[in-house]
């Protein structure tokens, strides 16, 4: 695991969802007070674009059927999606948001 800068913290808007790319990956970033969310942009009911969501809380709902997702666990906390999403480690380091990459994602 390597921690890889996301992004400045200003660039997550309070209860607003962003997309970002890193090495291909699609990732999904939220913010919800001082805490920071990120979790793979596919919803896994059928691979909606979760960063398109909005943040309801600590969760994200998928902008297709509806699906919600913890962003903390990436656990599916409404239907019609049952199986978890990804989630990757987020922490601040003073104003930016850092993210744990796998070691072979990193860039
Ligand atoms: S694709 Fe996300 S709820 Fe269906």
């Amino acid at each position: 695991m390597a921690d890889t800068r996301l992004c400045a913290l200003a660039d997550l808007p309070e209860g607003g969802v962003r997309v970002f790319e890193i090495a291909g990956l699609r990732l999904a970033a939220a913010r919800s007070g001082d805490a920071v969310f990120v979790v793979e942009d596919r919803c896994s009911h059928d691979d909606g674009e979760l960063g398109e969501g909005r943040l309801r809380g600590t969760e994200v709902e998928c902008p297709r059927h509806g699906a919600r997702f913890d962003m903390a666990s990436g656990r599916a906390t409404r239907m019609p999606a049952v199986a978890p999403i990804e989630t990757f480690a987020a922490r601040l380091d003073g104003d930016d948001v850092l993210v744990d990459l796998p070691q072979d994602l990193a860039p």
